[in-house]
């Protein structure tokens, strides 16, 4: 299938609010599932999308829905009508996708996954109530919210965000503890969701105070029903400096206590791994020679999202005071990718498992997650903001590609951007990509030559007559920063060039 080049307009489609119950479906007259449609294009997946508009159409409706949508009390609603319009002409010659035959399942060390996605250690993995609905919304699986022997003592309110368009998040801070069931409460959670749902797989997370903690744990979890075990070698957030990212930042500790959970289970090991280190890659063999049949990362990145202007207070502000907390969501997404490529492609840990997250929010980023050598994916940070619903375009968003691809199997596909990333001596240097400028679909900003005046190499002139922007061959080094910062998406790679020098 050729790549469609889509033409509706995605700001308008990020400004839906994604509701829990949308008005815009129960006002169609056409019985649309509007609301799941603009889900799908929010969640760039919009082939579902518009095969669920087949037998819809929009062009002599006076759009009910758009009158309905609750934005239309303070701000224009969602252009529904236009979106639609747009999105069926853009598939229109298009017949719908089989999915049936593609396969996107997999395992963990032998541990069979029906699809890649499971839930990551966090709170919305933390009770019988939230894993049974996840499994049913679709998810593989679920880390459980990590069990230890010691009390948790939470502050309030325990997160702060960075967003980008609308009210979503860009970046996430939390400052939370571990479980705060005991542990018999959590394997009584194990042994209900091992007996209803037989096909899920339950990742125990689990963190000792010493080695015989980490040895019973694993041990009263294998007999609950835990189909994997998983380390948690990089909670930031403990008060104790003895535990979680501090054993993610020792060789010695790492070893040890993986040693010490095998010695309690005979079921695969994952140690989930902390990002706050320079290298991943020392720790992850510790972890190999300790046992480990995988590893887990990226865990959450030590972070201060901001400081209150007025109060002078770092957030979350807990009665004028604030700690350095974990970062997630998808800003922490190319420093997981970076920490999958090099585990990945590190000779001394071919055959482990990689279990990849990190601000997986799209079926893109997790099909990313996959070409650079994870296996299965976790989630939490995308599952807290808008739901375990994200699972449906996750699978069908991933369907989709690998259907269009002609790749029946996932399985084919891990690992197979690992190759690309290369270091610094072997990547080509020798020639110029120059950028052209498509002067027709060009609205005159000017950003594109303001950037590369004050940010690249004076290689863009505005011409007199026109206004339009032109390239200077003579002057441009082909770095792309134009194309980069035009928001109309004009800017195209040509040709390369041999530089002069060469
Ligand atoms: C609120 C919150 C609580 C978390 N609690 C745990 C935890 O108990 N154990 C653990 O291993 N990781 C925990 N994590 C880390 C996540 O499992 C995950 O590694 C990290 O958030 C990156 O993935 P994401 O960007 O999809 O959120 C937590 C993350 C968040 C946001």
């Amino acid at each position: 299938m050729k790549q469609i080049p889509f033409t509706y307009d995605k700001s308008e489609v990020n400004r839906c609010l994604l509701c829990n119950d949308p008005v815009c479906t129960k006002a169609c007259p056409q019985k649309a599932n509007v609301g799941k449609v603009l889900r799908s294009l929010y969640f760039d997946n919009p082939l579902s999308g518009a095969f669920l508009l087949a037998n819809v159409d929009c062009t002599y409706c006076n759009a009910p829905c758009e009158k309905a949508c609750v934005l239309s009390k303070s701000k224009p609603s969602v252009e529904v009508r236009n979106i639609f319009m747009a999105l069926k002409e853009d598939i229109k010659a298009l017949p719908e996708a089989k999915l049936d035959k593609v396969d996107i399942s997999t395992d963990i060390c032998g541990v069979k996954l029906e699809n890649p996605f499971l839930l990551s250690s966090s709170v919305v993995a933390s009770t019988y109530d939230m894993c049974k609905r996840a499994f049913e919304a679709g998810w593989a699986g679920a880390a459980f919210k990590t069990i230890c022997n010691f009390p948790q003592h939470e502050a309030s309110p325990r997160f702060s965000a960075i967003h980008s368009h609308s009210v979503s998040f860009c970046g996430f801070k939390n400052i939370e503890q571990l479980s705060d069931h005991s542990v018999m409460e959590n394997m009584e959670i194990f042994r209900r969701l091992k007996k209803e749902f037989p096909n899920k797989v339950i990742i125990a997370s689990i963190m000792g105070q010493n080695e015989q903690e980490w040895t019973s744990l694993a041990t009263e979890c294998e007999k609950a029903g835990a189909s994997v075990i998983e380390c948690n070698f990089s909670c930031p957030n403990m008060e104790s400096s003895e535990l979680g990212i501090t054993i993610g930042q020792s060789e010695e500790m790492i070893e040890k206590f993986t040693r010490a959970t095998k010695k309690g289970t005979s079921l695969p090991v994952l140690a989930k791994m902390t990002p706050n280190i320079t290298d991943m890659v020392p720790m992850a063999k510790a972890a190999k020679r300790g046992g480990a049949d995988g590893i887990a990362a990226i865990n959450t990145i030590n972070s201060i999202t901001g400081v209150d202007l007025h109060t002078l207070t770092a957030e979350p502000a807990v009665r004028g005071k604030s700690i350095i907390g974990g970062y997630s969501g998808p800003a922490v997404k190319p420093i997981a990718l970076r920490f999958i490529s090099e585990l990945a492609t590190c000779n001394e840990l071919k055959g482990m498992h990689i279990s990849g997250m990190g601000g997986i929010e799209t079926w893109e980023d997790a099909m990313e997650f996959i070409l650079l050598g994870s296996s299965s994916l976790q989630v939490t940070t995308s599952v807290m903001q808008y739901g375990y619903r994200i699972i449906d375009d996750l699978i069908e968003g991933m369907k989709h590609y690998m259907k269009g691809k002609g790749i029946a199997n996932l399985k084919s596909m891990i690992g197979a951007a690992a190759g690309s990333v290369v270091g610094h001596t072997s990547i080509e240097r020798d020639t110029i990509v120059f950028p052209i400028i498509d002067q027709d679909k060009c609205n005159k900003c000017g950003r594109c030559y303001v950037s590369c005046m004050d940010g690249g190499h004076q290689a863009i002139y505005l011409d007199s007559k026109t206004g339009l922007p032109k390239v200077d061959g003579s002057k441009c080094v082909g770095c792309h920063l134009c194309s980069l910062v035009c928001p109309m998406g004009c800017i195209e790679k040509a040709k390369k060039a041999i530089k002069a020098n060469h």
